[in-house]
Formats: C-alpha cells, structure tokens, sequence
C-alpha cells in the first residue's frame, strides 16, 4: 500500500486549481449572474463533482431520512455542491470535509455567496484521519471518494469512529463492475496509480469489518448511461461546468470515464449502512 502522506499529496495535485473561485465567477458572468444574484441552482453545474450531477444527489439524498435536526458530515465533499443541497433541502447542518486546500476555499467562498455559510461549514484536511470527535454525526456521505481510496478498510473505520450508534453511511462511488482497463486520464486521477476502484464485495466486507451493517445496495448504471446519452445529444456546453474542476484534457477525462462506463468495466452505486 502507497504511503498515505505521498498519496494524498498526488490526490490534492490532481484536483488543485490555482484560481478557482475567479474561474467560477467569470463563468457565472457569461451566463448573466454574478456573486449577489447566483443560487444553489445556479452552480449545479459545477459544483456535483459525480456521475448524474444534481439528478444523481437528488436521488441519492431521497433514501435517507434527513431532516433539520440531522448533523450531516460530507467525506471528500469536494466545493461543496452537494452539502449545499443536503442543508438547503432538508435544512440540516453539514459539515464538510476535503483534501484539496483550493477546493475547500472555494466551497467556503461559494456557501457566503448564497447564504448558507451559517448551515455549512468546511474543513480541510484526510477523510482518513478526521479532526473531529467520535460519535457526534447521524449519517456521513460521500460521493465519488473511494475511488481515491486505496485503503478502504481505514476509510470506513474512521467513518464509523465519527458516527453516532445507528448512524447511518451513504456512499455514492464508482465501482469495479467487470475486467479490463480503463484509460486515463479520467476526471478523478491523470494515471492508473491514482485509482482504486474495488468490487461491491470489497466495499460489503470492509464496511462490515468497520461495524457498518449495509441495508441498500443500488447499482445506477443504467441511469449513467442515459445521463452521458443525453449530455451527448446535447453539444452546447455552457460556460459553467465541470470542465472548470477538470482542467487539461477534461473532455477526454470525461470520454475515458464514459467508455468504461459504456464497456461495463465500471459503474456508479449507491450503497447505504448503518452503525451496529
Ligand atoms: C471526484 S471529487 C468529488 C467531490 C464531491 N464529493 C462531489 O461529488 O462533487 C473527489 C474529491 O475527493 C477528495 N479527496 C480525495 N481523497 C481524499 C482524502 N483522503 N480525504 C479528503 N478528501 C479527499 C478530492 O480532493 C476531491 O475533492
């Protein structure tokens, strides 16, 4: 196994931006809307980080049972999107965490600019090893991490560490599904060292092993299909995408991850647990 320090160094390299909130905002301009008049749902776009965007975290926020009193925790939460929804919807507290120094102050930046830095607060810093205390959270999500994880065994143990007893996890991770090699570079890492993708039986045994009992396992390939369908029919790429996030050779990221997608070697799951 890689050593954590030099691995979350490459992870962070891969997703740093050296100016991300002024690419965002120039963008917003070209679409006619500025810091004072965006929304949420403006910044959908560029802000949901996964297969499906915003139709994805809608889906998989339905089968958890949210409500204001929920303390919510975000794994890898990236700029944040998604824990703008999860407060913004079922108004919940949320905290987020990510690796990425650029992509943290970018969602703390982003949250001010739509009025919900008093509901969603971020930290810097590894999934891995959390700063924060244990049993205090009822449900911890993570959308598009584990791929980044080699160590998954240490990634549930830490989040079961943080949740309450019957918390709950919800993972939104793209999964090993068949054999053959994805080509790179795909949008969560530029080379095959910077991704492990593992099998549903890899994530089922390490969450058992970190006390988290799994309840629903949803495979979303077929939905990741007609997402890229459609988003194929339609060539008219608006300023504001993910294309910000990804940088160089984004539209072969994005083609990579889809081929794979297509040839059944990988695809998205939603996987729920809870604490025993
Ligand atoms: C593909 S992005 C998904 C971001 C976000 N969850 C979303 O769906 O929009 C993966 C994110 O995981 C973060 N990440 C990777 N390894 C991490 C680690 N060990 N600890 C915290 N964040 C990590 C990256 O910095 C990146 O923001």
């Amino acid at each position: 196994m890689e050593n954590p320090v030099n691995s979350d160094k490459s992870i962070s390299q891969h997703y740093q931006h050296p100016d991300l909130v002024r690419a965002i905002a120039d963008a917003l301009k070209l679409q006619g809307k500025s810091k004072e008049t965006v929304s949420t749902r403006d910044l959908a776009s560029v802000d949901e980080f996964h297969m499906g965007g915003p139709v994805a975290t809608e889906h998989f926020f339905k089968a958890l049972e949210l409500t204001a009193n929920t303390k919510v925790i975000d794994l890898g939460c990236g700029i944040g999107g998604s824990a703008r929804f999860c407060a913004q919807s079922y108004g919940c507290y949320v905290t987020g965490v990510d690796l990425t120094d650029s992509y943290v102050q970018a969602a703390r930046v982003l949250t001010g600019w739509v009025g919900l830095s008093n509901q969603v607060k971020f930290l810097q810093g590894s999934v891995l090893s959390l700063g924060v205390e244990s049993d205090q959270f009822d449900c911890a999500y993570m959308m598009h991490l584990g791929m980044n994880i080699e160590d998954k065994a240490q990634l549930f143990k830490e989040a079961a560490r943080i949740l309450k007893p019957k918390g709950t996890i919800a993972i939104y991770d793209i999964l090993r599904v068949g054999q053959g090699e994805l080509s790179y570079p795909v949008p969560w890492t530029t080379d095959n060292a910077g991704s492990h993708l593992a099998t549903i039986d890899v994530y089922q045994q390490a969450l058992d092993k970190a006390g988290l009992e799994v309840e629903i396992v949803n495979n979303r390939q077929d939905f990741a299909k007609g997402f890229y369908n459609k988003m194929a029919q339609n060539n008219q790429p608006k300023p504001l995408g993910l294309h910000i996030l990804m940088q160089q050779n984004a539209a072969t990221k994005i083609a990579n991850m889809v081929s794979g997608l297509t040839e059944n070697i990988i695809a998205p799951f939603e996987i729920y647990a809870r604490k025993r």
